[in-house]
């Protein structure tokens, strides 16, 4: 597959910024970059006949010919090789301790958080624009649900509803909204696939509840698309994460918090037990 360098360097940043990157984030970012591009360039191969996207049953084949399960974390797996030693957390961690050593690239959440501030979404959607998919380092399977627990202590109950409720509204198209189905579901879980009974129970409670544009707008705002102008950095947030994202003066992790084992479990993911 052909690759505009240019592109994909301006989408992380610049050179400035690819420069601190490790190469392990770069191989994610290109990964990630490649994923968004195929779309595209099957769609033009084929003189714009669509992509033909996998059955449920082809995937389901995969299973036995991987080493790892497709709903683990980042942190645990290194799908290309061995994995690398990670940077100790520092003695009292901040949510950005853990942006940079355990969530980065985090490019994804950056992009997403960023085209809420600048479509004006309110600050509880930028928030959770900006962690709806950080869970993911821990646990990618209902990725949705764990992330809420693990933010959930620290941030407005409007973020943790948008977060956790994010991952079922992914399944469902709202024109209206401007969120239609995504072909990257095709392909990641199958063109046949039905979502499975939590998830539709799930959409039906929230088609009635008064909070239901929380979530949406985080799918709204959950696009693939990188602008190859805009700057991916935790900087512009600041000031959000200032007010709304209350940090323990112990550190994440070390404040005994409903949810600062699965902190603890992100900083040393090589812990036996
Ligand atoms: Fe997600
Ligand atoms: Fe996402």
């Amino acid at each position: 597959m052909e690759i505009d360098r240019r592109a994909f360097i301006a989408s992380l940043g610049g050179t400035a910024a690819v420069s601190m990157m490790d190469s392990e984030a770069k191989a994610d970012a290109l990964e990630h970059w490649m994923e968004e591009s195929l779309d595209e360039q099957a769609a033009a191969a084929q003189g714009g006949t669509p992509e033909k996207f996998p059955t449920v049953a082809e995937l389901d084949a995969q299973i036995e010919t991987r080493n790892y399960r497709r709903g683990t974390g980042n942190v645990f797996v290194n799908t290309r090789g061995n994995v690398k030693k990670l940077e100790a957390m520092p003695k009292n961690p901040t949510l950005q301790d853990f942006f940079r050593l355990r969530f980065a690239p985090a490019n994804h959440v950056l992009q997403s958080a960023t085209r809420a501030l600048k479509t004006g979404m309110s600050e509880e959607i930028i928030l959770a624009c900006l962690l709806h998919d950080c869970a993911q380092a821990l646990m990618k399977a209902d990725h949705g649900w764990w992330g809420a627990q693990l933010f959930e202590p620290y941030i407005p109950e409007k973020s943790a509803f948008g977060i956790r409720y994010h991952q079922a509204l992914r399944f469902y198209a709202d024109p209206d909204a401007g969120y239609e189905y995504p072909d990257l579901y095709y392909r990641i879980f199958g063109q046949d696939y039905t979502p499975p009974p939590h998830i539709e129970a799930t959409y039906k409670m929230l088609r009635n509840h008064k909070w239901y544009m929380e979530p949406r707008m985080v799918t709204v705002n959950d696009l693939y698309a990188f602008d190859p102008n805009a700057k991916v950095s935790i900087e512009p947030f600041t000031d959000i994460i200032g007010r709304h994202f209350k940090s323990p003066k112990e550190g994440l992790g070390n404040d005994n918090s409903p949810s600062a084992h699965m902190w603890r479990t992100l900083g040393n993911p090589d812990a036996p037990l």
